[in-house]
């Protein structure tokens, strides 16, 4: 995609964001060199890549995330502080290299949403199919949740995977988390079944046996649809990937 169509579909985001959130006032602005670079300022809001030296932001993050978001949303070891800030530079790492698409969306001096494509730069998993899904995860502050902003995140990650030209984006999500289908649901994911999805850890690099956890859940896997000539293909190997990953926990 061109610097002016990817400026053009992150302002799309943001154009539909203020308008089902119309209370929303500040300057708005977009700098979208390419989707890794892309950055957004709505007001006192700043969406940005996750960049060098945001170990800060993250922990800030976290410290803004009750115990049922820390549930819901866990692609990190909340629970050993030397595990977590190893895995806050990892996924600073990660952005850096391209290998992963990182954002952060901050509030003044807050940080309040956190969202992430896994293997954005390219995932081995879905490309021993011929095809390019990245996995989304995304999470909002407690006391910032239900104004949009998740809602925003993941339709920003959308533009993002939709400029780097992949084919699909996968998800999973708890199956009491209503909020979470809500969100995806309303930003065009589908419900494809269910499948065993290891927590605390990066869950593609799970996959391809490059990280182990010793937890599971099995949640609702979702996705959306970015080349609609691929759908066939996207969805069996989706169907594939939860045979392959089964519905038990050990
Ligand atoms: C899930 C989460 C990211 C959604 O972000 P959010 O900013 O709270 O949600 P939004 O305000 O953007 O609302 C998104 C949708 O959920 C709906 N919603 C809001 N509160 C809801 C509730 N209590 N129950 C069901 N749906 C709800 C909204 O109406 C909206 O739907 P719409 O787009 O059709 O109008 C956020 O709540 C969160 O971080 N939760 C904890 C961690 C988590 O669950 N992460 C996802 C793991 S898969």
């Amino acid at each position: 995609m061109s610097p002016s169509a990817d400026r053009e579909s992150f302002q799309r985001v943001l154009d539909g964001f203020l308008g089902r959130h119309p209370h929303r006032s500040g300057p708005v602005a977009v700098d979208a060199p390419d989707p890794w670079r892309a950055r957004a300022r709505i007001g006192t809001l700043e969406l940005r890549p996750l960049a060098e030296g945001d170990v800060a932001v993250l922990a800030d993050f976290a410290a803004r995330l009750g115990a049922d978001s820390r549930t819901l949303f866990c692609p990190y070891p909340w629970d050993d502080p030397a595990a977590l800030e190893r895995a806050f530079q990892g996924a600073i790492a990660q952005a850096r290299d391209h290998i992963d698409a990182m954002v952060v969306l901050t509030d003044g001096a807050a940080t309040v949403g956190h969202a992430f494509l896994w293997k954005a730069g390219g995932n081995p998993y879905s490309a021993a199919d011929g095809l390019e899904i990245p996995e989304l995860g995304v999470a909002v502050a407690d006391a910032w949740q239900g104004r949009g902003l998740g809602g925003l995140l993941v339709r920003w990650l959308q533009a993002v995977a939709a400029g780097l030209g992949r084919d699909a984006v996968e998800l999973t999500t708890a199956p009491a988390n209503d909020r979470g289908w809500s969100t995806y649901r309303s930003a065009g994911f589908e419900h494809l079944g269910d499948i065993r999805t290891p927590l605390g850890v990066d869950v593609t690099a799970a996959t391809l046996g490059q990280a182990v956890a010793t937890a599971w859940r099995v949640e609702r896997q979702m996705a959306w649809v970015v080349r609609a000539d691929q759908r066939e293909r996207i969805l069996a190997h989706l169907a594939r990937k939860r045979a392959e990953a089964g519905t038990a926990t050990p």
